[in-house]
């Protein structure tokens, strides 16, 4: 199996490029992804789940670098989308908006008109180096989640004499057994409407003109170890569209969200074909009766396709801590800070047999928050020294703020021993230019 991003004797190396040297090229903090890896993951999930047949959405949402969605764009993914932002991303990355899906609780009046109809894209109005938006049609489906949301996108697309497609987001209150901050589909999250209530939605708008519900989605949270939340929810699913069935009201496609976990190094998490295992037998009898399945992985496409490059400022010891002060924090990977996320962290160039202590890796920012890891044996380690944040190629650069004003890190694509630039390191000037633009 090839290895696309290894811990060799001479250092890290990522898509057959030397570690150090990127950073020595690109400067710190930086993000370098391996498009050698992000393809092996899309078609390791995409043959795991091959007897569905299903259409996979990447969610840009976990990386959303145009660039990216571009390279997946070439291998047949359509997107899924939760922004007007990411509406623009996954049109520009050249897919289809038929292979489009439009998820998310908020969507406002303008994000949906877009979403409808090219002649209200922020590209409208010709932006040099873009396509002409207009003309491009509506997205395949929306995934409506509440019941204002869907009679506004109605009435937005029968004003624009446009038909539009939508799933029903389902809330099966299936426990996804994962950070509460990333569970989605129990009763006490904001999303999709209460199972019991699906039914006399369908009945209320399922004959609606202009906004044709024709299928039903879930997303449980992210990320998931096993396959058995995604059971009982596709059990639940499947029995409501029985139900509905019956009720006169067919249903052709059934989107079962993303959230497959990957291993940050605690093991313990299925791997792609452990998920398909389980799920295909269930499906199969579905899609060979008509049913369309569609899939919105993120995480496990593009997780540990990602390393975070990041330079030790200053090496300090506390009374009872050893602090390693590097120039990427909370603002460039917030994850162990909003969720207390693991990822291994260490040095790209390691002695044999070094010693370890703990330390904690630490950034700029000023909050006791800022930190890459906590209490983790780490070998000694100096000012000038870089180190490697794993698996941060997920939900690592589509959350990164410029928090303490710090600019935002580059973004660099490993490929086959060639390193492109994707998007160039934020400035200073930049940050503050738009304030300084104003004159109260
Ligand atoms: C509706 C929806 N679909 C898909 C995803 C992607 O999840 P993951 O990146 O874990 O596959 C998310 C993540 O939050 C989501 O909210």
């Amino acid at each position: 199996m090839t290895l696309f991003i290894e811990e060799t004797a001479g250092g890290l190396r990522i898509d057959g490029l030397d570690a150090d040297a990127l950073a020595a090229e690109f400067g710190t903090p930086l993000y370098v992804y391996s498009a050698g890896l992000i393809r092996a993951n899309f078609v390791r999930l995409a043959s795991a789940f091959a007897p569905l047949s299903p259409l996979l959405c990447y969610a840009l949402k976990a990386c959303g670098n145009l660039h990216i969605c571009r390279l997946l764009a070439a291998m047949d993914a359509g997107m899924d989308v939760v922004s007007g932002g990411e509406l623009e991303r996954a049109w520009l990355s050249g897919v289809p908006m038929s292979r489009v899906v439009f998820a998310g609780v908020g969507k406002t009046e303008a994000e949906i008109r877009a979403a409808l109809d090219g002649r209200f894209s922020p590209f409208a109005n010709p932006v040099p180096g873009a396509p002409d938006p207009r003309g491009r049609g509506p997205v395949g489906l929306f995934n409506i989640e509440s019941e204002g949301e869907f009679l506004r996108i109605a009435s937005i697309a029968e004003q624009l004499g446009i038909v539009a497609s939508a799933c029903l987001r389902i809330n099966p209150d299936v426990d996804a057994r994962t950070h509460k901050y990333t569970t989605t589909g129990k009763h006490e999250n904001k999303f999709g409407i209460e199972i019991g209530r699906a039914a006399e939605f369908f009945a209320s708008h399922g004959r609606t003109p202009h906004l044709r519900l024709t299928g039903l989605h879930i997303h449980l949270g992210s990320p998931i170890a096993t396959p058995a939340p995604y059971l009982e929810a596709v059990r639940i699913a499947l029995s409501l569209i029985d139900r509905l069935a019956d009720a006169g009201t067919p249903i052709s496609v059934l989107n079962i969200g993303g959230g497959y976990g990957i291993d940050y190094g605690g093991g313990g998490v299925c791997t792609p074909e452990e998920f398909g295992a389980a799920l295909v037998p269930e499906l199969a009898p579905r899609v060979a009766a008509g049913l369309r399945i569609i899939m919105e992985p993120g995480r496990i496409i593009v997780g540990n396709a990602g390393v975070l490059l990041t330079r030790v400022q200053y090496v300090k010891t506390g009374k009872s801590k050893r602090f390693i002060i590097g120039d990427a924090g909370m603002h460039t990977l917030l994850r162990p800070a909003l969720y207390g996320a693991h990822h291994r962290v260490g040095p790209t160039r390691v002695a044999p047999n070094t010693a370890e202590s703990p330390a904690d890796v630490v950034g700029p920012v000023c909050e006791s928050s800022d930190f890459l890891c906590q209490d983790r044996p780490m070998p000694p380690v100096s000012p000038g020294d870089l180190l490697a944040v794993f698996d941060a190629g997920a939900y690592g650069m589509s959350m990164a703020s410029t928090y303490n004003d710090h600019p935002k890190p580059a973004e660099v694509l490993a490929d086959a021993g060639r390193a492109a630039l994707i998007r160039p390191r934020g400035d200073i000037a930049g940050l503050i230019a738009p304030e300084l633009a104003c004159d109260p």
